[in-house]
């Protein structure tokens, strides 16, 4: 296959981060585009350049499958049912997450797409940036690397305001999809917390159960009661702990660092705002050694679009498989059965 064949699935947001990863990778060429809402399409199109192929349903364009893989970044209520269908029409999969809303699809993707890689030898990936953001991954190096001792704790802070997020401009009004529940599957846990969740995953190891509680913060443009804000302590199989924060805010906020992580000899953190930047702070640098140029969240897009198109072109192995990707929709229904009980619960991670 000299060139990956590749058809966008939602033409919104998130498609024109992927299609500068596209770009960047040099070997996959756009050949669709599907989306709903033609006026989406048609805007998408003229970004993408060339005559990709538009659809106004995926059933529509997989009819026609001139293409090896489909990318799917659709509503989230929309991702089980868009995933199955591709993975009937045999293609390539690189699926936004959330992988699935609720438990119960969750599971039965995850066999489906067990069949789908193990029988019809196509590839289910499942779209998680921040496996490849480059602090992120800096970090995990400094900690393998020794320089901060034993980490023992860790803070995560995941924060966006709409005075300078540049994802947040489009969650607005009760008409997008994003502020509705039912479509998201919940609120900010099942959105972009997961973004923040999965680096605790890499640095300090898989997380063992949880307790949380949500609310809402000041943010216009929500329904009533819809979950803005949530807090966890996490508990990790080896020990460890970390505490997450996540706020969506229509007012400004002070630069938090999105990341802190403790050890035995010094702490690491990942600068607040998507630009991002590494700094140690350890006994020879008290006031804190910048690790190279702050590159930022965006920046971990075109690496997880070349993941997927050198999983198909170049049978390279996936960083996390889809069972490793469902621990995070796990954490937070974990975290939503706290809310009840009132205590820690186990992060589940058989049906
Ligand atoms: N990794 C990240 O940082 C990040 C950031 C934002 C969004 N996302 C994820 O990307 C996905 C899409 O989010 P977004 O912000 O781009 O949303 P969006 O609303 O901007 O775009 C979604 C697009 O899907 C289209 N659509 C709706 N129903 C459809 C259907 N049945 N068939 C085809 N197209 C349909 C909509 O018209 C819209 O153009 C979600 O899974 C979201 O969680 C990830």
């Amino acid at each position: 296959m000299a060139k990956l064949r590749v058809a966008m699935a939602g033409c919104g947001l998130i498609a024109r981060q992927h299609l500068e990863g596209y770009r960047r990778s040099g070997r996959a060429v756009v050949e669709a585009l599907i989306d709903t809402k033609e006026e989406n399409s048609a805007q998408f199109a003229k970004e993408v350049g060339g005559s990709p192929k538009i659809f106004n349903n995926l059933t529509k364009a997989l009819e026609w499958g001139e293409f090896d893989a489909v990318d799917i970044m659709t509503p989230h209520d929309l991702h089980f049912d868009h995933a199955l269908a591709c993975m009937k029409a045999n293609k390539h999969i690189l699926l936004e997450k959330p992988m699935a809303t609720n438990h119960r699809e969750c599971e039965k993707l995850l066999t489906a797409g067990q069949d789908h890689v193990t029988q019809n030898k196509k590839v289910f990936m499942i779209g998680e940036n921040a496996q490849y953001w480059p602090e992120v991954v800096k970090v995990k190096e400094i900690i393998d690397s020794g320089r901060i001792g034993d980490v023992y704790f860790a803070k995560a802070s995941y924060w966006e305001t709409k005075l300078s997020s540049p994802f947040m401009k489009d969650v607005d009004g009760s008409t997008h999809w994003g502020c509705d529940p039912s479509r998201v599957g919940g609120g900010i846990l099942m959105n972009g917390s997961c973004h923040w969740l999965r680096p605790l995953r890499m640095w300090l190891g898989e997380v063992g159960e949880v307790v949380g509680t949500v609310s809402e913060s000041a943010y216009e443009g929500m329904p009533a009661g819809y979950e803005t804000q949530a807090q966890a302590l996490l508990r990790f199989k080896n020990g460890k702990t970390a505490c997450f924060h996540g706020m969506y805010a229509s007012h400004a906020l002070s630069d938090t660092p999105f990341f802190q992580v403790y050890g035995s000899k010094g702490e690491i953190t990942i600068g607040g705002g998507f630009k991002g930047g590494v700094t140690v702070y350890d006994r020879e640098h008290v006031n804190g050694e910048s690790q190279g140029p702050a590159l930022g969240y965006v920046e971990s897009f075109p690496p997880e679009i070349e993941a997927f198109v050198s999983a198909v072109l170049d049978n390279k192995p996936l960083d996390a498989d889809a069972m490793y990707c469902s621990g995070e929709p796990r954490i937070a229904w974990a975290i939503y059965r706290s809310l009840e009980s009132k205590r820690f619960e186990k992060v589940v991670w058989d049906s």
